[in-house]
């Protein structure tokens, strides 16, 4: 009898923590640091955060392409007094990460959401990477990511408050046919981000972890140079993304406090399969998750035969040729 009388109970509390909106955080005149801002995702974060009022700084290291991107987002700035600002300087050197942005606080004012975009891929055979290429790939997209995140999380845990955003890629959450060191440094940034994530909680700091699709970007483009045939017919498969798209669901998810930040179908389906021990935003999500990652295996199971089949067929065209 008991039981019965706290059923329903469950059930409007469950319903009520369900359906209430989760509340977007604002960036309204607070500093927001975008690396890897003069370009792409970036730059369209950049433009996006200064739409919403943000003070903006970005990050980069050739001063030409800094210039122009500031000059776009200054136009994006929706108050008189806003600030747009730049600084050239590689995010993959610590110590000059870490003195950059100590000035930055003190220049333009508390760094209230620090969102890492700068990175780069390079695809290949793993045999053929050379020791420089592993050491860029590592510095630009790990390295380059952790610094920052280092520099700026004491001042964030005094000030308990602060948003912090890791941009990571689909090939984090699988690895792929010519990504394997790309692959590599990118999972790695999931585990850092599941990391900080449990570690600032208490602090009131959150994490996002985004987790673009093929996006059309300088960077892509310079991608697409690299990339074996392997790679090119199986990125076929999927879309090719805008760089605003991306760089506005990034915000969304980050401002409202979501772990993973995913773009469409197809993204949906794998972060929904590889979530496994990742942080969860809300009971709903919780319980998609829960009755979706069965049937999901079978789908992931479909694309993975896919993928081998389109492998198999350019291993035996070239085998032909030979
Ligand atoms: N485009 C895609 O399809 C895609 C998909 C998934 C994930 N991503 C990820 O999304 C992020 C942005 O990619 P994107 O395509 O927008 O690239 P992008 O157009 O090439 O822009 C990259 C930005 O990072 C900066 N950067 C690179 N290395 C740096 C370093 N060591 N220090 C400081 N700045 C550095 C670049 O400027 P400088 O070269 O002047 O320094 C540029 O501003 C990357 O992490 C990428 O891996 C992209």
């Amino acid at each position: 009898m008991i039981v019965l009388f706290f059923i329903p109970l469950f059930i409007v509390a469950l319903a009520k923590r369900l359906l209430s909106p989760k509340q977007t955080k604002s960036i309204d005149k607070k500093h927001v640091v975008v690396t890897g801002g003069s370009s792409g995702i970036g730059k369209s974060a950049a433009v996006l955060a200064a739409r919403k009022g943000a003070n903006v700084t970005i990050i980069a290291r050739n001063l030409e392409r800094l210039s122009s991107a500031e000059k776009e987002i200054a136009a994006a700035c929706i108050h008189k007094d806003q600030i747009v600002t730049s600084v050239s300087v590689d995010v993959s050197n610590r110590k000059a990460i870490q003195s950059e942005l100590d000035k930055l606080e003190e220049k333009i004012g508390p760094i209230y959401m620090l969102i890492n975009c700068a990175g780069m891929a390079l695809c290949g055979k793993v045999e053929d990477f050379t020791e420089q290429d592993i050491n860029t790939l590592i510095s630009a997209n790990f390295l380059g990511t952790l610094y920052p995140i280092q520099s700026v999380i004491p001042k964030f845990k005094d000030r308990k408050e602060g948003i912090i955003v890791l941009t990571a890629s689909q090939v984090a959450l699988m690895g792929m046919f010519g990504y394997s060191i790309y692959s590599s440094c990118k999972f790695a940034l999931r585990g850092l981000a599941e990391s900080i994530s449990m570690e600032l909680k208490p602090y009131n700091v959150s994490v996002t972890l985004a987790l673009p699709p093929d996006t059309d970007t300088p960077g892509f483009e310079n991608e697409n140079k690299t990339k074996p045939e392997e790679t090119h017919l199986i990125s076929q498969t999927g879309g090719l993304l805008a760089p605003d798209t991306v760089a506005e669901k990034l915000l969304q998810d980050a401002l409202v406090n979501n772990f993973f930040s995913v773009v469409g179908f197809e993204s949906f389906i794998l972060t929904t399969l590889c979530t496994g021990m990742s942080p969860f935003a809300s009971l709903l999500e919780l319980m998609i998750q829960s009755v979706l990652l069965g049937p999901l295996r079978l789908i992931g199971a479909y694309y993975l035969t896919s993928f081998d089949k389109i492998i198999q067929k350019c291993y035996l065209t070239k085998q032909k040729s030979q």
